[in-house]
This record gives C-alpha cells, structure tokens and sequence, in this order.
C-alpha cells in the first residue's frame, strides 16, 4: 500500500480551493483590442478568415470603442487600412490619413477614459507591402525607413495616440522615434517595442484584414522562429533605447521568449496573440472540435503565466465580460 504524505490535489478539491491558490488572474484591465479601420467604409467589412472581426467604419469604431470603454478593458490598438497606397506609404503620415483621423476622433471622442493606442508601421500604407521604404534593389531600406517611421510618430502624437507601437523591426526605431518625440515636445507619448517579433506565418489573416499587398516575406527584418536567444537580444536593445513598454509578438508559439523577456525587463512586457491564433481557436471551436470559451480563456491565460502583463486580443471585449 501506497500512501503519499504530498498530495497536490489537495488544493485542488473544489472551485473555491482552486480560485484560492490560483497564481494567475485575468483582469479586463490587462487586455487590448486591436481594431481595423478602413477608410471610405459606411458599413463595418467582416474578415473572411477572422469571424467576429471586422474592418470598421469611422461611426462602427466609435461604437466598438464605447464598448472597450464599458467592459473596462486596457485600451485599444488601431490598424488603418487605406483606400490608395504608395511606395512610401504617404497616407501614413497625411494628417487626413485613416489611422490618424481614426485616433484623432477617438482621443477627441473618450480624452483619458480610453488608452487610445496606434500600429507604427508602414506595411498597411505602402503599395509593395512591406514595412519600410525600399532601396533601389528593392530591399528594405532600414536607415531611410527610420526617417519615414520619425515623421509617422510624430503624426501619430498630433493625432492624440498615447502609446506608439512600433511593429516594424527596423534596427533603431525606438531610439529615433523617441527622439523626434521629445524634440517636438511629445515628452508624454509612449513607445510600446515590438521587441521580439518573429516572422510567422499566423500573421495569415492579419493579411486579409488590412488587404496586404505583400509579395514574399519579412525575413530580412523579422526574427527568424528558429532563435530564443535573439528576442532577449532585442528586447534589451530596446530597452537600452528607451521603450516605455515591450512585446511580443505572436504569443502562443513564443511563450518561451515571454518569459526570457520578462525575466530581464523593468518595464511592463505585453504579449500579441495575433490573428491566426485567433483564427486557429474560432476555426476549431466552429467544427465543435474545442470548447471555444475555455480555449479563449486557457490561451490568454497561458500568456499571462508566462510572463505577459497585459495581452492583446481579439477577444478583448467578449473575455473581459466573461472574467469581470
Ligand atoms: C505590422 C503588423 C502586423 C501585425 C501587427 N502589426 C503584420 C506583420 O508583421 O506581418 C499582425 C497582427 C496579427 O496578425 O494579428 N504592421
């Protein structure tokens, strides 16, 4: 006869034992909607491979807005998706622009109710795709991208965006962009890094969401899936640049450079589960193959176990419901 002296599953005996020794929590206030809007839109756009996500309307992202406020979640990450592009994504720096009327609207619309965030980068204004502007070989031209990423935050400020997050994985764009903050005088506008951010193919749906009009890949700027040791290296450059907050981004795959990040930042380090894990989880739980409200709930709590502050989500809204 056996009889163990530990037993784990002692604290395990009932739901109020288990909610007692929980060492992880999910709050509404540690979880972010990002948001597409696309411009000249008088109806929200569904996603086709994003169910339940859609492509807004200025008077939809209001709406959608007004909600993030009531269900009391962090804030919000908008993308623009806009009507014409170019080589050096003009738009994205047109104060007229999608994103930056979006933010402007919604900065004017909630003032401090609502942390209205913005997607720095130039792969959703630029009509080859890619994140920066390209040089005569039509590579990405990491030093003159840094420019156009320097006149985007500054655009981005104007706007009203609080935090800036800078998705493109140009090397230096942290230090540059705070820089071109604080000599025009936007001491208080934040710098969210993508610190970590690994060339994945989940990204699939996000293409669709903001029409990409990418041929080929990132490989020359985002992280090859094959390196841990690489994300620590990013994350403590920007972190020696001056970010106010890091990422990383996709989780689920990641959550190994979640917590290696974690581990050495003194600054909060959020999470993205981004669009093909989203996708993955509803595609599962419409065929009945998971249980789709327990899947939600383990897999933005998993990311936080690992060492995320705060995530972002698709599901932000719906989940902060279900948790409050
Ligand atoms: C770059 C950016 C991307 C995502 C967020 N910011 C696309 C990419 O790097 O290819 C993807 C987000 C998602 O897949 O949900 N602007």
């Amino acid at each position: 006869m056996t009889n163990p002296t530990i037993r784990p599953r002692r604290l395990r005996t009932t739901p109020a034992m288990r909610r007692l020794v929980a060492e992880t929590r999910l709050h509404p206030a540690e979880l972010i909607l990002p948001m597409f809007v696309r411009e000249g839109a008088t109806e929200p756009v569904p996603i086709g491979s994003m169910p339940g996500v859609v492509q807004h309307s200025m008077d939809s992202l209001v709406r959608a807005a007004e909600e993030a406020v009531t269900a009391g979640i962090g804030g919000v990450m908008l993308f623009g998706v806009p009507e014409t592009r170019d080589a050096i994504g003009s738009q994205a720096t047109d104060p007229d622009g999608v994103l930056n009327a979006a933010t402007r609207r919604l900065a004017d619309e909630f003032g401090g109710d609502l942390v209205v965030q913005t997607d720095l980068c130039l792969d959703e204004f630029t009509d080859h795709g890619h994140c920066g502007v390209l040089d005569a070989r039509g590579n990405v031209d990491n030093d003159a991208t840094l420019e156009r990423y320097a006149e985007m935050a500054l655009a981005q400020a104007h706007a009203g965006s609080s935090i800036l997050g800078l998705s493109g994985m140009m090397d230096g764009q942290v230090a540059v962009v705070r820089e071109a903050l604080d000599a025009a005088g936007f001491i208080d506008t934040a710098v969210l890094a993508y610190a970590a951010k690994y060339a994945s193919a989940f990204y699939g749906p996000f293409r669709e969401a903001v029409d990409s009009q990418l041929a080929g890949d990132r490989r020359t700027y985002q992280q090859d899936p094959a390196n841990r040791r690489e994300g620590l290296r990013e994350a403590t450059l920007d972190l020696a640049e001056g970010a106010d907050i890091v990422m990383v981004k996709p989780a689920m795959s990641y959550l190994d450079v979640l917590s290696d990040v974690a581990e050495i930042s003194d600054i909060p380090v959020w999470a993205y589960q981004i669009s093909g894990e989203y996708a993955m989880i509803e595609a599962a739980a419409a065929n009945g193959w998971i249980n789709r409200r327990a899947a939600i709930e383990e897999s933005v709590l998993s990311i936080r176990r690992a060492g995320a502050d705060a995530v972002l989500t698709y599901w932000a809204i719906e989940l902060a419901g279900w948790i409050k």
